[in-house]
């Protein structure tokens, strides 16, 4: 495996990806690891530009309309950015394919098959070397969406909808050894162990 993995944290709403990505940053800065962070949709100059297309509160695009917006905020990224730090960084991606599988077609319905083909067509073989999925029980979702004061257009579906993309990333971890889940209802010191433990190993 190349030294410079490229790392994914994936997770619904509210289930502390961010505050774990925050955390990482940290500790690569410290070990003067280089890296770079992505968060999708956005990053780049052009996906910013995106991003605010798709989640503007007054946005109302058809689902198949948000597919390839999200997917033309990857394009983007990869042709900016991961394709020229590829293997010389870290890269750390805050949201990638899974977010599109898990959201369009757990969540929202789309063709499974075209997703993936299309993920392929933008970034041909291409893939993160690891990934952590960030869990949340609908207990907890509830009150951190509600808690938010700056909701975007992705943050006011019903929580049946979050239950359904929880359960999709579920699956697509489901027996593979480049997942890790990171249960938000356990110990969040623990958790900030269990992911810097992870990373060491890719140095
Ligand atoms: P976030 O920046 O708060 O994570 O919000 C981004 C939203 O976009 C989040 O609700 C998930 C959604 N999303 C998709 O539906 N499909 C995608 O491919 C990506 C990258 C994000």
């Amino acid at each position: 495996m190349s030294k410079y993995p490229i790392i994914v944290f994936e997770g619904i709403e509210g289930s502390g990806k961010s505050f774990h990505i925050r955390n990482l940053e940290k500790y690569l800065k410290k070990k003067k690891i280089k890296y770079l962070k992505l968060r999708e949709p956005g990053g780049s100059k052009n996906s910013e530009k995106i991003r605010n297309l798709i989640l503007n509160k007054k946005s109302n695009f058809n689902k198949i309309t948000d597919l390839f917006l999200y997917l033309a905020a990857r394009n983007e990224n990869y042709e900016t950015i991961i394709k020229k730090n590829y293997k010389k960084k870290l890269i750390l991606i805050d949201r990638f394919i899974d977010s599109t599988i898990a959201y369009q077609h757990y969540g929202m319905g789309v063709n499974k098959k075209i997703i993936i083909m299309l993920n392929k067509f933008i970034l041909k073989n291409l893939k993160p070397s690891f990934t952590f999925l960030n869990t949340v029980n609908m207990k907890n979702l509830k009150s951190r969406i509600n808690k938010r004061s700056n909701k975007n257009r992705y943050d006011k579906f019903d929580i049946k909808f979050y239950q359904k993309v929880q359960k999709g990333y579920l699956k697509l971890s489901k027996n593979k050894k480049k997942y890790m889940i990171i249960n938000s209802n356990n110990q969040i010191n623990e958790n900030k162990k269990i992911i810097i433990k992870k990373i060491d190993t890719f140095f």
